[in-house]
C-alpha cells in the first residue's frame, strides 16, 4: 500500500501558515497533521480549534488532529466542528478503560474517525482492548511536546507488533508514526509496516519539500 505523509505544521512559519500548508500539499503530503498541546499533558502550548477552522479550506488534505491534551473529551467536538477528519487522543490522558471506550464511542457518534496514541514509554499491548474499534494507532517516536527531536527506536518494535496483530486479527487501523522522521528513519518504519509518517521539521526546513517527501517515500 502507498505510504502517506502527514505534514506537521507545528514547526512551520506561522507568519505565512496558509502558504506553508499549500507548499506541503503541492509537495505531496496527503494529510495535514495538527498538533494540539495544552501546556498540561505536555510541557508546551501550541494552537487550538480556531486555527484549524481558519485553515481547513486552504488545502484538501486530510485534517489529522493529534490531541496532546489532558481532557480530550471536552474539546473534540470543537475540533470536529472546525474540520477535523481524524481525532487522535492519548491513552495516557485517560484514567480508566471505561473512559477510553466512552471517548471512542463519543468521537464515532460525531461521525469522525478515531485514533489512539501512545508515548514512547507506554507498551503497545496496553492498546489491545481498543484495537478493533479504532481507525488509527499513532506510535510516538519522541516524547510529545516539541518538534525537532531525535527518533526513538522503541517505536520500531511497536509498529512491527501492531502490523502483525492487524494481519492476524483482521483489524482496520492505520499505523502512524510521529517524531524524528527524516530520510534516515523513514525506511526503518516502512520496513516494519507503517502506513502514515508524520514529518514536521524535516519538511518545513527544506528548500525543496517535494524532494524531501520523495526521500521519505523512498522514491
Ligand atoms: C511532537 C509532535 C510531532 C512533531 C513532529 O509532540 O506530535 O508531530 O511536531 O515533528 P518533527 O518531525 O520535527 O519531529
Ligand atoms: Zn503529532
Amino acid at each position: 500500500m502507498k505510504k502517506i505523509i502527514a505534514a506537521s505544521i507545528l514547526n512551520s512559519d506561522f507568519s505565512k501558515l496558509g502558504e506553508e500548508i499549500k507548499r506541503s500539499e503541492e509537495a505531496g503530503c496527503e494529510w495535514l497533521h495538527f498538533d494540539v498541546m495544552d501546556g498540561h499533558f505536555v510541557p508546551n502550548i501550541s494552537f487550538g480549534y480556531h486555527v484549524l477552522n481558519c485553515i481547513k479550506n486552504v488545502s484538501s488534505q486530510v485534517k489529522d488532529v493529534h490531541l496532546m491534551i489532558s481532557d480530550p473529551k471536552k474539546y473534540c467536538k470543537n475540533f470536529i466542528d472546525s474540520g477535523a477528519e481524524i481525532i487522535t487522543f492519548h491513552l495516557e490522558a485517560l484514567k480508566s478503560m471505561d473512559e477510553v471506550f466512552d471517548l471512542i464511542e463519543y468521537i464515532h457518534s460525531l461521525k469522525c474517525k478515531v485514533g489512539i496514541s501512545i508515548k514512547p514509554n507506554t507498551p503497545w499491548n496496553a492498546l489491545f482492548p481498543f484495537l478493533k474499534m479504532v481507525e488509527l494507532v499513532l506510535v510516538m517516536s519522541v516524547e510529545p511536546g516539541f518538534g525537532g527531536q531525535v527518533f526513538n527506536e522503541k517505536a520500531l518494535e511497536k509498529i512491527e507488533g501492531l502490523n502483525n496483530y492487524r494481519n492476524e486479527n483482521k483489524c482496520r487501523y492505520l499505523i502512524e508514526v510521529d517524531g524524528g522522521i527524516n530520510f534516515l528513519t523513514a525506511p526503518l518504519v516502512i520496513e516494519k509496516g507503517v502506513d502514515v509518517m508524520v514529518a514536521g521539521s524535516y519538511l518545513f526546513n527544506s528548500d525543496d519539500m517535494k524532494a524531501s517527501v520523495k526521500s521519505l517515500l523512498g522514491e
